[in-house]
């Protein structure tokens, strides 16, 4: 190969990948915290069943009356057969059964209470999707933080979250569930989330244990479908999907969750590679692994184990310590033990962890620390954590488009509030809302505008239904629009067509909306029309984006989502959200993400019409809205970029500089972005990669001078077992897009 890298290859064998992993590996193999001596004296005591019983967990179901658990799973429980239940929650759902498992069995060991922890309990955010949409790592933090205390005053003990999953593929439902498109991005995020549910003591009665998942890959399902073959290289693999994972463990987080699918043709819950090799022995992790919902059985399904029986010696010898819901391990472990198929101290290691996990919880000094009633009564939906979440809202939402400054809007004018989500309290707080209100609890986008505008200047008609088919109710709308100065309308997804399960080979606007949106520009043609969106994907918008003035994406926003949204709308918070994930002009670009290879034939920079370049013959190559865009009703201006030095060495920082000026009409927040770009490499580089972001805050007219530091552990990269920095060329930039051209450069040597 030619290779244009001038000189040596510094290679970096991280810590993590030899030298410093042998530690590791020494480390999880004796896990050292302060509470091994009285896991020894309680494993000594228990026999092989009670040691399977702590792997199992089953889940509880809901009624309206509160938490539901089946008869046999109360036998299990007072057997001591299980050791954690999923979806039961509330202080009197969980200290009944607390209360059997404390009570009612030999040892007295407590269950560990886990739930779907998502984007809040009961006071919802902004989905997480439209969390990462504010790049504001302290927001995240502390919507977690809320959650956690929300779920810890209703007896949950863990949350299966985050989801840390890169997603790049807008037909996959779950992509709502994650921070979106980017490795840097991502990570920080994740970090945020641990800390945030986890706190810096999980002794405290209002932390709780985070759980990464799912472990891994499971965002690059073909075609977007869930739970569908993933098959990548170790470049995606080490450079893309993993880093969001390795980050959550150097956060601390306690838990990992299996994926569902399989990884280069081995199931993720079957997979020694991804859990022995890189979790247990590179990384050194220590906490407990959970399988998804039935994945052990689901093996078999995959074709990979030829009855559940066998499944169960797979994952147990995969490193997968907990069962959710398989009932593989009540059933089948102790036989595979005495059948010398399973060796028992996979069995000691794994119940080992699970104890721990308790321990670290505090819930073998008081197992109902959790159930505290006052403490529930006062905790769930409290004023602060509404009016956190109203802020979230407004933070998320992102101005994709505003032409002629349609927004903000005053409350001198009258509006046509039109669509099938004006009203909406049902599907704005999202997918996976926990235990999330969908009757009332939640402000509607059209209550957020009545706090601003009198009943008199808002009119309102629905125009169709979600889904719906018929435009009978065209002709409401269009009266309403025409007789308005301006017309907001609120159109989007319905909650759950976004999720899990929830994959859809078309991403426009669902139903008749975007018809609607047509009708309306008909008849009031010089009228401005504002189109704020929920929903849990990007969305094919070229249609709405010739039609609509402005669009704001406020994701689903949760439960204060009406009043965050409003506020937004009215300029009491100027946007300040940026995608975290490319916005296609249509399906057929995807996958579509800014930090792709270049390709041995890109199109030149101004002649996309070029023969034989790797372009779509029909449509452009760009997206409709890039990663990292989001305007502002004020504008930015990006000048005196300063790199410290042209050329820095293997152990120099490189400082990376620029004064940002807010050049408009009102203060706001500006999320400042350095990127660079690895001209040449050993294995072929991103046209783009973040390598930082800041969010600042800009009165107009000010200026404030943003500087990152680079150091070469920023340009490493995995390739061939290691990972690498290599010396060469690079282009950087600082600015508030994913959309630029480099213009400048500096040189690692
Ligand atoms: C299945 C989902 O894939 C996972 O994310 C979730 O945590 C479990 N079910 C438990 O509800």
């Amino acid at each position: 190969m030619n290779k244009l890298i001038k000189s040596y290859i510094v290679v970096l064998f991280l810590m993590v990948l030899t030298g410093c992993n042998k530690a590791n590996n020494a480390k999880s193999k004796e896990i050292v915290t302060p509470f091994n001596a009285q896991v020894d004296s309680l494993m000594a005591l228990m026999t092989l069943q009670e040691k399977i019983g702590q792997t199992v967990m089953y889940s509880g179901g809901w009624s309206i009356t509160g938490p539901t658990v089946s008869s046999n799973n109360k036998k299990f429980i007072k057997e001591g057969n299980v050791g954690a239940m999923l979806n039961v929650y509330s202080v009197k759902g969980t200290r009944d059964l607390q209360k059997m498992a404390v009570e009612e069995t030999r040892l007295g060991i407590p269950l560990l209470f886990g739930y779907d922890v998502i984007h809040g309990f009961k006071t919802i955010f902004p989905i997480n999707l439209g969390l990462a949409a504010s790049w504001d790592l302290e927001d995240i933090e502390k919507g977690s933080r809320i959650a956690a205390e929300e779920a810890s005053a209703e007896g949950i003990h863990w949350t299966f979250a985050p989801m840390v999953d890169i997603a790049r593929d807008p037909r996959w439902g779950r992509i709502s569930e994650g921070a979106g498109e980017d490795v840097y991005l991502g990570s920080e995020i994740a970090k945020a989330y641990v800390k945030g549910f986890q706190g810096n003591d999980l002794s405290k009665y209002n932390t709780i244990l985070a759980c990464a998942k799912h472990f891994v890959g499971y965002g690059a399902a073909q075609a977007g479908r869930d739970y569908h073959t993933v098959n990548m290289g170790d470049d995606e693999l080490q450079n893309v999907y993993l880093p969001p994972f390795k980050a959550s463990v150097n956060a601390g987080v306690e838990t990992f969750m299996t994926a569902f699918n399989e990884v280069n043709g081995v199931p993720a819950t079957g997979n020694k590679f991804i859990f022995r090799d890189i979790l247990r022995d590179q990384w050194g992790f220590n906490g407990f692994v959970v399988t998804d919902y039935t994945a052990i059985n689901e093996l078999v399904m995959h074709g990979f184990a030829k009855d559940r029986k066998h499944a169960t010696e797979l994952a147990i010898k995969a490193g997968i310590d907990q069962d959710m819901m398989s009932s593989a391990n009540r059933q089948y472990l102790e036989e595979l033990v005495n059948e010398g198929k399973v060796d028992v101290k996979l069995i000691n290691d794994a119940c080992r962890r699970i104890l721990l996990a308790k321990y670290k919880l505090g819930l073998f000094d008081d197992p109902y620390r959790y159930c505290d009633e006052q403490r529930e009564k006062a905790i769930v939906y409290k004023p602060e954590f509404l009016e956190a979440a109203r802020h979230s809202a407004a933070m998320c939402s992102v101005l994709l488009k505003n032409d002629d400054e349609s927004l903000p809007l005053n409350t001198n004018q009258s509006i046509a509030l039109i669509g099938p989500l004006v009203k909406d309290k049902e599907n704005i707080i999202g997918n996976w809302a926990a235990a999330g209100d969908r009757k009332g609890k939640a402000i509607s986008i059209y209550e957020g505008i009545q706090e601003y505008l009198s009943n008199s200047k808002i009119s309102f008609a629905k125009g169709c239904e979600i889904e719906g088919k018929n435009d009978n109710d065209f002709k409401d709308a269009i009266n309403v629009a025409r007789s308005a100065d301006k017309v907001v309308m609120v159109l989007g997804e319905d909650y759950d067509m976004s999720g899990e399960a929830a994959s859809r080979t078309n991403i426009k606007l669902p139903g008749r909306q975007t018809d609607l949106i047509k009708a309306i520009r008909k008849a009031v043609p010089n009228k401005k029309i504002i189109l704020v969106l929920m929903n849990g994907r990007p969305l094919d918008l070229s249609e709405e984006d010739t039609l609509a003035d402005a669009i704001l994406e406020t994701w689903f926003p949760g439960t204060s989502g009406g009043y965050g949204v409003a506020d937004v709308l009215f300029g009491k918070y100027n946007p300040s959200g940026k995608l975290p994930v490319t916005f296609p002009r249509t399906l057929g670009q995807i996958p579509i993400y800014y930090n792709m290879k270049n390709t041995g034939r890109p199109i030149p920079p101004n002649n996309p019409k070029e023969d034989y370049k790797s372009n779509y013959i029909d449509v452009p190559n760009t997206p409709l809205y890039p990663f990292g865009h989001g305007l502002s009703y004020t504008t930015f201006k990006y000048s005196d970029f300063k790199l410290s030095s042209d050329i820095i060495n293997i152990s120099d920082t490189l400082s990376v500089s620029s004064t940002i000026t807010n050049t408009g009409d009102y203060d706001g927040h500006e999320i400042v972005q350095l990127y660079v770009h690895d001209k040449v490499g050993s294995i072929t580089r991103p046209v783009k990669e973040l390598k930082g972001f800041q969010k600042i805050f800009l009165k107009k007219g000010e200026s404030k001078e943003v500087q990152f530091q680079l150091t070469s552990k920023d340009l490493e990269f995995y390739n061939n077992k290691a990972f690498v920095i290599e010396s060469g060329d690079f282009e950087v930039a600082i600015t508030g897009t994913s959309n630029f051209d480099f213009q400048h450069a500096f040189k690692l040597e």
